[in-house]
């Protein structure tokens, strides 16, 4: 079909100009017939009317015609393109014109109206009308000036006259109409072209920026000064997704850098290690030693390596949750369990207040990996003989799971950059913890998978509150 918008409003534009030149064209022509059939007519009844007052018809149905010579010229050469032709109200002809030759002028019996009619004559076009004339139609007019009699009892008078030059004058008519409506068609077709093509460069003009900017040069965006207003919605919501591309890809860059230099470190101590233990002979203390070193960069490596696969599973929503309803306590509980014995090396203490009745739903080894995570933090980043308090409460549509420690804090600064992947606030201090950065980041993707969000308020100093929201069941 139509596939391009150039086409379809071409198309379109054509055809309402075609319908309406259309309509004008046969307005015009018929006004012009009518002008033209009227004066015919007009002229043919005044003719029969003529030709009536010189006959008159007695009771007796006896006629007389009183022709002149001069009366008659009109219709008596062969040649004349006038005609006339008297007949009874039965349809029989007792006059006619010698005009006519054998031909003869059609009738339609019954009818006793003045009528009008187009007909065919001698093979030529003809205009005819049947007039007529009640009995004592003339003695009558002459003395009241109305016409009186029996109604099936007169005679019709029928005059017609040869419209061959009337007729080959509205056919050219026709003809030039026609002309000028395809005219102003093909006219308006270029000129409605180049308006289509006019209108339409800016969105050549738009694309083919969008087919300039790729990966590499994300940060170009479409000029919207010289865009006509009402394709500037369409750039600016063309810029707003380059925006987010760029953003999303520049992340990615950063991530990818980020993971490589995460994982650099291990990797290069597990190869200094090994190279300098395979220099010379060692002893079983010096092998046992370095390949203690080795699997704890290992180590280090599978837990970056699980939390990135985590994330990036979590991110591009192709983790399968399988949602049921769940006592938030409960998880609370489970994560307290795994993580006292790290609890109890540093003394702190946890307290947990859950409000046992309410309820979310949600996936119970994802809740169960945030509120660790959660709980981790808390207890890595807390003084010794800290305390971590948890209370479980409900908030409008949400779960709200509050843990609160009394650690170091996150100063002001950090705060809106704990969740982003790799962040920690304080490199050196988190290496001796082996945080990675990614708690947080695995944090938000699970709660935002849930339909809900974490957090976070800190002082510096006092301690971290982070607050989980979770929908109400
Ligand atoms: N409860 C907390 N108290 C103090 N700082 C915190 C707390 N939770 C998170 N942080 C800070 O936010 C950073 C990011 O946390 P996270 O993503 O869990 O990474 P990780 O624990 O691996 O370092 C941490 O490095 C830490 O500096
Ligand atoms: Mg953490």
């Amino acid at each position: 079909m139509l596939t391009s918008i150039k086409a379809r409003i071409i198309t379109f534009y054509m055809a309402v100009l075609f319908v309406t030149l259309s309509a004008l064209g046969v307005f015009l022509y018929f006004s012009l017939s009518k002008i033209v059939y009227d004066s015919i007519d007009s002229s043919l009844l005044s003719k029969a009317k003529a030709l009536a007052t010189l006959v008159s018809m007695d009771a007796g149905d006896e006629t007389e015609f009183r022709f002149s010579d001069e009366v008659m010229w009109e219709y008596n050469s062969p040649k004349a393109k006038s005609f006339f032709q008297i007949r009874r109200f039965n349809g029989s002809v007792i006059e006619k014109s010698a005009s006519l030759g054998g031909a003869e002028l059609p009738f339609r019996a019954g009818e006793n109206r003045t009528r009008f009619e187009t007909v065919r004559l001698k093979g030529m076009p003809a205009r005819l009308v049947n007039f007529h004339v009640p009995i004592g139609y003339e003695q009558n007019n002459r003395k009241t000036g109305t016409p009186a009699g029996s109604k099936d009892h007169g005679l019709i008078i029928q005059c017609a006259e040869d419209i061959q030059y009337q007729a080959n004058l509205l056919k050219r008519y026709m003809i030039v109409l026609s002309l000028s409506i395809l005219s102003i068609m093909i006219i308006s077709a270029s000129g409605g072209f180049l308006i289509a093509k006019r209108a339409l460069a800016p969105i050549k003009d738009i694309s083919e920026t969008i087919g300039r900017i790729s990966a590499s040069n994300l940060s170009e965006r479409i000029d919207a000064e010289d865009i006509p207003e009402e394709l500037r919605v369409m750039a600016s919501s063309f810029d707003r997704t380059f925006e987010r591309l760029e953003r999303s890809f520049n992340r990615q860059k950063q991530f990818t850098a980020d993971a490589s230099h995460e994982l650099r470190t291990p990797l290069s101590v597990i190869l200094s290690q090994s190279e300098i233990i395979l220099r010379k002979d060692r002893t079983g203390t010096e092998y046992r030693n370095t390949l203690t070193a080795i699997r704890e960069a290992a180590k280090m490596m599978t837990a970056i390596v699980q939390k990135l696969l985590t994330i990036a599973r979590l991110s591009a929503d192709k983790v399968e949750l399988k949602f049921e309803t769940i006592n938030p306590g409960e998880i609370i509980r489970k994560s307290v369990k795994l993580l006292t014995p790290l609890a109890e090396q540093k003394g702190i203490s946890i307290n947990i207040s859950a409000d046992e009745q309410r309820r979310t739903t949600g996936d119970r080894a994802a809740l169960l990996e945030l509120f660790v995570n959660l709980l981790d933090n808390a207890i890595k980043y807390n003084v010794p003989q800290g305390r971590i308090d948890i209370s479980v409460k409900k908030e409008a549509d949400f779960v709200v799971t509050e843990i609160r420690d009394t650690g170091i804090g996150i100063p002001e600064s950090d705060l809106g950059k704990v969740f982003d992947r790799f962040y920690r606030v304080d490199k050196s201090r988190a290496k001796e913890s082996g945080g990675a950065g990614l708690g947080l980041s695995i944090c938000n993707e699970i709660a935002r998978l849930h339909g809900g969000r974490v957090e976070i308020k800190s002082k510096a100093g006092e301690g971290t509150t982070v607050s989980v929201y979770l929908k109400v069941e």
